[in-house]
């Protein structure tokens, strides 16, 4: 099968644009092409479709090769330019090749058109090729900048976490030291040092759960976050959250209610829908003292629906997307510890799921978190 070649003809004489034309099939070509001979059709052209070279006169009545040449530059179009004349002087030739033609011939002469069509067309392959080279080449760059950032601020971030619960751990130890040293009944010293391993393990717990939390989250962030998918009901894993997190809940005064009166059952990841609800529910305790809470699953037609309400102190509206990337906080945070990684692993649970996640919120007016995602029954049945 022949070649299709795009020629834009720039040529005022239909005569010697079938020249052009014979030629080029002469060469195995088939040939598409638009004949102009002014620049508005030079634009019009190019404009409309692309072009593999462009074939024009160096001398028509009102128009000349040189200017459509000049509009093909202004384009930014990489199309190879052919000149072609009946009269070209040597100056003529120079000009053109400095104004970035590809080539120039002679119209008595086309026996070089189609050689030299070929070595522009491979020319501009390999521009091509080198050009797409380099921006990958630079996003890659790029790419790679991000990712130092992102594990320069993760170690900032962590170290920084993990030095308070061991800075309490060495603190207890010195306690314990003590208390072997002091003269004390030996009931009082057995109280005592209970009392301070008790504390030992809480901060011993603390830690185990930050290292988890920042392993989770480079695993995540690598892209390893696997789903174990089986059938659960959000209903009862809403339940379940609010019990895990009571004691947390009324020491924050935080009043729940949970509006969720069937079960809304689908194909999910259990324990990541479980970390879902302990996140948002964790969050309204640091951040919604004092302040009622709703919990509402529903079922929505093919997916679930999950609202967690708070009427704490809400979020600002210029914060409310950035708080789902990693590390980001609200300045009004500070007095409370965290990581701000909740949110940014919610979002990658809810994607992973195939679900979205939104957030109705103003200064003073509370926050309300609404989770939907896919209950995947359809899926199931399809496979
Ligand atoms: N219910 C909420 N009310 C007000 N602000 C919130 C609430 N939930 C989250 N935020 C804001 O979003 C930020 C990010 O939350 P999150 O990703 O869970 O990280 P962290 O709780 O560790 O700070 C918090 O620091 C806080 O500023
Ligand atoms: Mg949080």
């Amino acid at each position: 099968m022949e070649q299709a070649l795009r020629v834009l003809l720039v040529e005022d004489s239909e005569d010697d644009a079938l020249l052009v034309a014979r030629q080029i099939r002469k060469g195995g070509y088939e040939l598409i092409t638009w004949r102009v001979d002014s620049a508005s059709g030079v634009r019009a052209a190019i404009g409309d479709q692309e072009w593999d070279v462009v074939v024009a006169d160096y001398s028509m009545p009102g128009f000349n090769g040189l200017e459509a040449l000049e509009i093909l530059k202004e384009s930014g179009l990489d199309v190879p330019f052919i000149l072609i004349s009946g009269t070209i002087g040597e100056e003529t030739a120079v000009q053109a090749m400095k104004a970035g033609a590809s080539d120039y011939l002679m119209k008595d002469n086309l026996m070089r058109l189609v050689p030299a069509i070929e070595r522009e067309l491979r020319e501009a392959f390999m521009r091509r090729s080198k050009r797409r080279a380099e921006a990958e080449r630079i996003t890659l760059i790029e790419r790679l900048q991000q990712a130092l950032e992102a594990r320069d601020e993760f170690l900032l971030i962590a170290s920084h976490e993990l030095r308070t619960p061991l800075t309490s751990l060495k603190l207890h130890i010195q306690l314990m030291k003590r208390v072997e040293s002091q003269a004390l009944p030996p009931e009082a010293k057995v109280n005592r040092r209970e009392e301070l391993l008790a504390n030992l393990e809480r901060q011993l717990e603390r830690l185990t759960l930050l290292v988890e939390k920042l392993l989770d989250v480079s695993r995540i962030t690598a892209g390893q976050l696997s789903l174990e998918i089986s059938e659960c009901d959000l209903s009862d894993l809403a339940r379940k959250a609010i019990a895990a997190l009571r004691e947390d809940l009324t020491k924050a005064n935080c009043r729940v209610r949970l509006r969720a009166d069937s079960p809304v059952v689908g194909h999910w990841d259990s324990l990541r829908l479980e970390q879902i609800l302990v996140n948002l529910l964790e969050n309204a305790v640091k951040y919604a003292e004092n302040s009622a809470i709703t919990v509402t699953v529903e079922s929505r037609g093919p997916n679930a629906r999950l609202i967690v309400q708070d009427r704490g102190p809400g979020i600002a509206k210029a914060d409310q997307e950035r708080l789902f990337r990693r590390f980001e906080r609200a300045s009004s945070a500070n007095h409370v510890g965290g990581l701000g990684l909740g949110l940014f692993i919610i979002k990658k649970i809810v994607d992973a799921h195939g679900g979205t996640i939104g957030l109705e919120s103003a200064r003073g007016q509370g926050a309300k978190f609404t989770i939907e995602i896919p209950k995947r029954e359809a899926l199931r049945a399809a496979s």
